[in-house]
């Protein structure tokens, strides 16, 4: 098969990596990629919201089957633009459509369509500019720490947890008031603080079936220990301990069930991967979050840990049988570790020259996911994101995946690299 991958992170490497690994693939391009995946792949220089050139280029180059990484292509619509055009609509998308990317794009929708079936989530309510002295009123009523939520996509900062009433009162007024984030904060979800341990689940979907793939757990803050600012994830540990067979189980049929069953009486299509962001209380799943994709960097330690042919499993998705697709994981852990460009989150700058990096690299130990990276005209690798590498150590157990992970990290150098040293300890701790 030809297959074209959008997007340019290091789960798009991670994807690239799996799919190259298939007898299944004749072909793989990647618009537009990265260092990491040119060295494995055909990059292309097209902007995956390109939707016309992506459709140009799919017809000149026989291209089978899409996979779509990133959110912002599958929130634009890029599966309703193929599934109606007159030449590739038999084409598999594999990515929901503009109405099922709502689960992302839209916080107020997400919480209505969770409510609507039962899936059990923070209670809430959602205000808009006219309903502002409600929302103050609401906010009043609420016991501390607060949440509020952007309803559109704010880049991964329109959430903030407000430690006091007049904090949440102000963070209102900018966001509805003063369009903190633009359009994205016209309406506002105030919802109840979920309490426990967060934890990524992730499901494969043709929009009948579903396969429950490995869990994850992320780490958002830039700094050790879970603090300072928020960043798109700092590294990954899979598989989760506390998230036991009892747990998945719950998280099955209180969350994965209802969420497929809601989507198919919505008449909503979903072929894709469902990201379902969990707080773990007590034992009970709450949903905090969907995502209409995978995660980065839980992509990077997840994918490897699938065994069965992954893009036979793309294929099942983008052509309703997954029910007939047998999918096999490795009981290993995989760590991996987010190498970033000193600054990040905040200014950082680009155009450092990588060391120690050998583009083809991986062992049984590790493997070097590249995320912000590009080849300069003279072929040396040059960081060119504030995400720059992705390591996945794997191993028996956390510690030794750890071990790996670290060891390799330690081998590649540039000016002003940060990771955490702490990625996988609070696991660790709990299970002392
Ligand atoms: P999101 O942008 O939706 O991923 O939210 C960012 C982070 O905010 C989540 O990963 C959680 O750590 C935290 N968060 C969001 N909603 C809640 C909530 N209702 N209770 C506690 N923490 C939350
Ligand atoms: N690592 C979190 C995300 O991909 O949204």
């Amino acid at each position: 098969m030809n297959i074209l991958l959008l997007g340019s992170g290091g789960r798009e490497h991670a994807f690239a990596w799996k799919i190259v690994n298939s007898p299944n693939c004749k072909q793989l391009f990647v618009a537009p990629g990265n260092a990491g995946t040119a060295s494995i792949a055909q990059n292309i220089a097209i902007s995956p919201t390109d939707f016309n050139a992506l459709a140009d280029f799919s017809i000149e180059n026989h291209i089978d089957m899409i996979m779509v990484g990133p959110e912002e292509p599958l929130v634009k619509g890029i599966t309703d633009f193929f599934d109606n055009h007159p030449t590739l609509h038999h084409l598999p998308v594999i990515g929901p459509s503009q109405a099922g990317a709502q689960l992302e794009g839209s916080k107020d929708f997400s919480k209505q369509f969770m409510q609507k079936y039962s899936v059990p989530t923070a209670a809430y309510e959602t205000f808009t500019k006219e309903t502002f002295e409600e929302g103050l009123a609401f906010i009043r009523k609420q016991s501390l720490p607060i949440v509020l939520k952007a309803d559109g996509l704010a880049a991964g900062k329109g959430v903030l947890i407000c430690q006091s009433h007049d904090e949440a009162e102000d963070s209102l007024k900018e966001m509805l008031l003063d369009s903190k984030f633009g359009k994205a904060s016209d309406k506002v979800v105030i919802e109840q603080f979920l309490k426990g341990i967060e934890l990524s689940v992730f499901v494969a979907t043709d929009g009948s079936h579903y396969k429950i793939l490995p869990e994850a757990k992320d780490y958002k803050r830039i700094g050790e220990g879970d603090t300072g600012l928020n960043t798109g994830g700092m590294g990954a540990v899979s598989p989760v301990p506390f998230a036991d067979e009892e747990f998945i189980k719950k998280v099955e049929e209180r969350v994965v069930i209802p969420t497929i069953q809601g989507l198919k009486k919505e008449n909503i299509p979903y072929v894709g991967f469902l990201f379902i962001g969990l707080m773990n209380d007590a034992g009970n799943p709450y949903v905090i979050e969907y995502n209409v994709r995978m995660g980065d960097p839980e992509t990077e330690a997840v994918l490897p840990r699938i065994k069965s042919d992954f893009v036979d499993l793309l294929y099942a998705m983008g052509t309703g049988k997954l029910d007939s697709y047998l999918l096999e994981t490795a009981s290993n852990t995989c760590t991996t570790v987010v190498l970033v460009a000193g600054g990040y989150p905040g200014d950082y700058e680009k155009g450092k020259k990588i060391i120690g990096l050998d583009p083809h690299e991986s062992s049984s130990k590790s493997i070097v996911f590249h995320a912000g990276t590009k080849i300069s005209d003279s072929g040396e690798i040059l960081t060119n994101g504030g995400r720059v590498l992705a390591i996945t150590g794997m191993g028996e157990d956390i510690a030794s995946a750890l071990e790996n992970a670290y060891t390799k990290a330690a081998e590649v150098c540039w000016d002003g690299v940060y990771y955490r040293k702490d990625i996988g300890q609070d696991i660790l701790n709990l299970i002392k």
